[in-house]
């Protein structure tokens, strides 16, 4: 887990959203975090410093001046412990304060104090939230370094319906993840990750696919965030994957050359390619245009091959980086060494996808890294998050030498 052991400092400020304070401590506790939570008074209106205190095992302090003797001197020592720091919710008082240089009590004093990574969750009223003054705060601390994560929209307490919420807290805990947890092996490198699978029409409602769920794309995708990376996503078909937080840019896909042209597009200014989307080789040569009608006993479709996007690129490569895939029942290594060659690549991932724990669906599995100078790395059954945190530091190894 990621935030094993981490330290977390969430500090909450005073609005409605206060509540949802004890999902997102719960969660980063579940995900291995150790959490110690502050408030300001007027938090303690909406949610009680116990709560917080039984959630995370840890004392809460509201004052400069409580008695808590394992915070001691406690803006200070709590600064230093964080490895984030995170206000959520943060109202546009707070925002203001600390864009303003006031540190009137523990919160504002010690967000001051602390060198680590700030992350700042605002949630309020609409209005209040587009005033040009809490957006100008906005700004002016976004310039300084500190992290944001945008308010959603919907129903807000106040009666209205608009921007202003406080975001689910998963959705929160996956920012402060980044936030703690972000390097810059990549920083500065545009990568481009596919993941999921294409689809070719037969008519309107009909379709010839394969069984990718997306998730290998995805978590590469993530792997490659989490290491500093500008990051486009070309997704193809998927399980309903959420996007990755921290992801600059998603491209949705349907078929093989709409993948084509979303990975072209972006090929010439990026650095490194991931190509872990399960792509069709052949579309229906004449899709019908209506639905075809169930009257004959077989069917013929006549299929006409679709271009090797890998391929392509490999072709005129020229600074970039590219890393393929490789999906196999048989011959994995064999054949992924002939994949890796043909297509001028730097890596190659070939996964037996007949293999169990391995490939389409799951959440784990096995690979076998392949590299033009012959090096063959066979790696364990792992989750597909540890293995696309393998594929990305193999990755960044490779542009190091490149240097
Ligand atoms: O999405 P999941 O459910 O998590 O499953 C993960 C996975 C099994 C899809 C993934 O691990 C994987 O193996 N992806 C590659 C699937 C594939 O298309 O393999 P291939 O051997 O047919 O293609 C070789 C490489 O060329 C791949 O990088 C592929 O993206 C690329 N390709 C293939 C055909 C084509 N027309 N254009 C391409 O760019």
């Amino acid at each position: 887990m990621l935030l094993e052991n981490k330290h977390i400092v969430l500090a909450v400020s005073g609005g409605i959203a206060a509540f949802k304070a004890a999902s997102i401590a719960s969660m980063l506790c579940k995900r291995g975090a150790v959490v110690k939570c502050i408030m300001t008074h007027n938090a303690t209106a909406f949610i009680t410093p116990l709560t917080l205190r039984e959630i995370t095992g840890n004392p809460v302090a509201v004052s400069m001046f409580d008695d808590v003797t394992e915070f001691n001197i406690e803006h200070i020592a709590l600064a230093r412990w964080a490895d984030a720091f995170v206000i959520a919710p943060a109202t546009a008082d707070v925002i203001g304060k600390i864009a303003a240089g006031i540190a009137d009590d523990l919160v504002t004093t010690t967000v001051m104090a602390t060198k680590a990574p700030v992350l700042i969750a605002p949630a309020m009223n609409s209005n209040m939230f587009l005033n040009p003054i809490v957006q100008d705060n906005i700004k002016k601390l976004r310039d300084y370094g500190y992290q944001f994560v945008e308010p959603a929209s919907g129903h807000l307490a106040c009666g209205v319906i608009g921007i202003g919420r406080l975001p689910e807290p998963e959705e929160i805990v996956d920012y402060i993840e980044l936030t703690a947890c972000r390097t810059d092996r990549l920083k500065g490198k545009k990568v481009i990750v596919t993941g999921g699978g294409t689809r070719e029409s037969i008519d309107p409602v009909r379709f010839i696919g394969n069984h990718s769920s997306g998730r290998m794309g995805f978590a590469i995708a993530k792997a490659a965030v989490l290491a500093g990376a500008d990051v486009t996503l070309v997704a193809g078909t998927t399980d309903h994957l959420k996007t990755p937080v921290g992801v600059m840019r998603r491209i949705d896909v349907g078929s093989t050359n709409e993948m084509k042209d979303a990975v072209d597009s972006y090929y010439d200014a990026c650095d490194l390619v991931i190509k872990a989307a399960a792509v069709a080789d052949y579309r229906v040569a004449h899709p019908a245009k209506n639905k075809i009608k169930k009257s004959e006993e077989t069917m013929d479709l006549k299929m006409e091959k679709n271009p090797d996007i890998l391929y392509g690129l490999g072709q005129r490569k020229d600074h970039q980086t590219l890393v393929g895939f490789a999906a196999e029942t048989t011959n994995v290594i064999e054949y992924g060494t002939a994949k890796l060659k043909k297509k001028n690549l730097d890596m190659l991932v070939a996964n037996d996808v007949a293999a169990k724990g391995a490939g389409f669906q799951g959440t784990t599995n096995i690979a076998t890294l392949l590299f033009p100078d012959g090096t063959v790395e066979k790696l364990d059954k792992m989750s597909k998050d540890e293995l696309a945190a393998i594929i990305v530091e193999r990755a960044a190894q490779i542009i190091d030498k490149k240097k």
